[in-house]
């Protein structure tokens, strides 16, 4: 019956569209106008260059009003469209509802530019007229950005090199970096030559993302080139590079790789590409031109420093583009007593800093002192917004004891961050300690805001356990035009909260160093006035009061539109909103997304989000005396019984009580068991050990 019922509304319908299409349909198509692309082509259609798609309706008013401009503009174009391999498609979204939900369409017409990848961005200038359209068309289709997409007609910018060009390279030839790929071939000439690759699955899918690499740092004025190692085995061994010069068993695991040639340098000059391979070019790009870069310890200008720390970060750019969240190391010096060995120590800098991504190295010959602290000024002015609450104050005595440190010595800071770091360097040793000053490097170097993704989320939660307390993860989306701009706004509330947590962490710190302090301090009095030998004294003189840094932050966001599978990947149980914030607990996993009065955290709610960081990690300072409940995430029972997996914030797992209780249950059993056969044991005893020989009485 309700089968029956469907097909005549769905006839119903469909006679309906095609009486408002014809209505519609006033404007005649030209000749060869192409039908609407479906769910069943679209795919096949866009594997083909570069497409411009109108998603539209027919029951829209405007997209009626502009079908005729789409029309003159197929119609004018489609000649030059067809050199500059790029189309203009539509897709009508009554028809095919599946696709253009799948794509997040929300408004008509949306126009959009794909690639054979698929979403690249969208033609938002207003107003919508043939000429800013083909303008559009043509800057998109040289945009290097959509190199992938039309990429099979791209020439590969790679040199081919022999044995000898790469050793001369190393030698101290090179006067432009070279980014250099390693094969496991012979006879690899051209880089996109069709070879069959021997036991390297990854080489061919390789050869496209190498044309990419290579006509990206084209742009930059990095070259590229690309070695033989099968017929240079005794270079690519010397380089650890052994599985590419022979083949070595029969497990297709060879993959290519890929070193950086620093130029003009005869020593220290070839970096190996630091992490795994990948298919996705932009992590060797960013490696190549990044270390380049470092490798020339440019001067920075205090201006410069101060423009970088106060900007607001779009960290939604639409897809594919990459947010500027950089950190930036600067070595400051005093230019009357800086000698010329204190300058070694970038050089050892240039290798480490390649591994961690967006991390750029200057050098300026002031102290940075000053600025610093006028930035972290710069945080009370944001921070103190709710005239409501008590003026919250900079505490320059803190600032100080976070400050003190010799000149040369390195500052670090973040796009858009308002809070520095100082390398605590109190002597020449600990500036040229490079393992140190990489610790403290590490320490600090995750990104202001970092993207959280299915992939990445374990490797933040066990960042640098030690300081880093709770991972908070803003959730946004960049499903249109107008969710990234939202999401923006989003990811600032949550920064204007930690902010604000920041100060009280701050003072916290604050407050326990200063009672070490006075317990050192007591403590010293107290052996003195025992008389005490001034070895103890000076002993208990010389202990560290430890430099607090605990109780931080991590921030992300978590792009909800791409990552559909994350929560249940993770056991986050629940239903989850842009908007919506959860705080993990990277110390046991648990996460919460309730604020103390049990409504939804949110960064609308900075103030209440706040008080969720201070309730977790400094509960005496907490406003509301109610702990928050928070989840076990990947709890093992969190589909049956998850209201066992409530706790409170210093409790035990509810789960963990309940397995406790039954094993209890079942082992009270067999103590009493046990205590039966003690009992029995005990009466004899005095004359004979368990073991049955005579018991010795004194042992010793
Ligand atoms: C477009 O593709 C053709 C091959 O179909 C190729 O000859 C041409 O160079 C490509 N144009 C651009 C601008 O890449
Ligand atoms: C390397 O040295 C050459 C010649 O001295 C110079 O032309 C070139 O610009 C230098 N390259 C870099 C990257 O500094
Ligand atoms: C960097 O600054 C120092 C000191 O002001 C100056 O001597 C040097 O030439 C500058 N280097 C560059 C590359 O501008
Ligand atoms: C810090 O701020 C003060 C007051 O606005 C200003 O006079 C000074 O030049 C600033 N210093 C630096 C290094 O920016
Ligand atoms: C300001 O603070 C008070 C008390 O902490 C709070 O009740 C209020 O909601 C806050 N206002 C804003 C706009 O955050």
């Amino acid at each position: 019956m309700t089968v029956y019922l469907k097909r005549h509304i769905f006839t119903f319908l469909s006679c309906l569209s095609l009486l408002v299409t014809l209505a519609i349909a006033a404007a005649e198509p030209p000749t060869g106008f192409p039908e609407p692309l479906k769910l069943t082509n679209f795919k096949e259609e866009l594997s083909n260059g570069l497409h411009i798609i109108e998603f539209y309706s027919p029951y829209c008013g405007y997209c009626r009003n502009f079908a005729p401009v789409w029309m003159e503009t197929w119609e004018e174009f489609k000649e030059e469209g067809k050199k500059l391999n790029i189309t203009l498609s539509q897709v009508n979204c009554v028809e095919s509802a599946d696709l253009c939900v799948e794509e997040g369409i929300e408004k008509f017409p949306d126009i959009r530019l794909y690639g054979p990848s698929g979403y690249i961005k969208s033609f938002t200038e207003l107003p919508r007229t043939k000429e800013s359209l083909i303008e559009f068309a043509r800057k998109e289709s040289i945009d290097p950005n959509n190199f992938d997409t039309n990429l099979d007609f791209a020439v590969s910018q790679s040199e081919f090199l022999e044995g000898f060009d790469f050793l001369k390279l190393i030698s101290g030839s090179a006067t432009r970096p070279y980014l250099v790929s390693f094969w496991p071939t012979k006879d690899l000439k051209d880089s996109g030559d069709s070879l069959k690759f021997e036991n390297c699955d990854k080489c061919h899918e390789f050869q496209r993302t190498w044309k990419i690499i290579s006509r990206q740092l084209a742009e930059e004025d990095i070259k590229t080139g690309h070695v033989n190692c099968e017929a240079n085995p005794t270079i690519c061994e010397e380089l650890g590079f052994d599985k590419l010069a022979k083949i070595t068993n029969h497990r297709a695991d060879r993959e290519p790789r890929v070193a950086l040639v620093l130029p003009n340098k005869t020593s220290n000059n070839l970096i190996d590409y630091p992490n795994g391979y990948s298919v996705k070019p932009d992590g060797y790009v960013d490696f190549a031109k990044r270390t380049f870069a470092n490798s020339k310890f440019p001067n920075i200008t205090e201006e410069e420093i101060l423009k970088k720390v106060s900007r607001n970060v779009n960290y939604l750019q639409g897809r594919g583009a990459v947010p500027n969240n950089n950190i930036h190391l600067v070595f400051s010096y005093d230019p009357d007593t800086v000698v010329i060995e204190d300058f070694d120590i970038l050089e050892y800098l240039i290798e480490p800093l390649s591994k961690i991504p967006n991390i750029y190295l200057y050098q300026i010959d002031k102290n940075l002192k000053d600025l610093s602290r006028n930035i972290s000024k710069g945080m009370y002015e944001q921070i103190n917004y709710n005239n409501s609450e008590t003026q919250k104050n900079f505490n320059e005595q803190y600032f100080t004891m976070n400050t003190v440190t010799q000149l040369p010595t390195f500052f670090m800071f973040k796009d858009g961050d308002s809070i520095s770091h100082t390398y605590p360097g109190y002597s020449t040793t600990e500036m040229r300690n490079i393992v140190e000053i990489m610790k403290w490097v590490e320490k600090y170097s995750n990104p202001l805001v970092a993207e959280v993704n299915s992939y990445n989320l374990e490797k933040l939660l066990s960042f640098q356990t030690e300081s880093y307390s709770n991972l908070a993860i803003q959730l946004v989306s960049s499903g249109s035009a107008k969710q990234i701009k939202g999401s923006n706004e989003l990811i600032n509330k949550l920064l204007l909260a930690a902010l604000d947590y920041e100060h009280i962490r701050m003072e916290n710190n604050f407050e326990e160093i200063n009672e070490r302090r006075a317990k050192k301090g007591s403590s010293i009095k107290q052996l003195r006035e025992k008389k005490a030998s001034s070895d103890k004294i000076v002993d208990k003189m010389r202990e560290e009061v430890p430099h607090l840094d605990h109780k931080k932050l991590l921030l992300g966001y978590l792009d909800i539109s791409k990552e559909k599978r994350f929560f249940r990947k993770f056991g986050i149980t629940g239903e989850y909103k842009v908007g919506d914030v959860i705080i993990i607990d990277k110390s046991n996993n648990y996460y919460y997304t309730k604020d103390n009065f049990e409504t939804t955290l949110t960064s609308n709610q900075p103030h209440l989000l706040r008080e969720a960081f201070v309730s977790l990690n400094i509960p005496s300072k907490a406003l509301y005396n109610t702990k928050l409940k928070g989840r076990l995430m990947n709890s093992p029972f969190h589909d049956i019984f998850s209201f066992l997996d409530i706790v409170h914030q210093n409790g035990v797992p509810g789960y963990f009580l309940f397995i406790v209780s039954i094993f209890m249950i079942f082992k009270s059993r067999s103590f009493y068991r046990r205590y039966m056969v003690r009992k029995h044991y005990r009466a004899k005893r005095n004359t004979v050990g368990i073991l049955g020989k005579e018991k010795k009485q004194n042992q010793d």
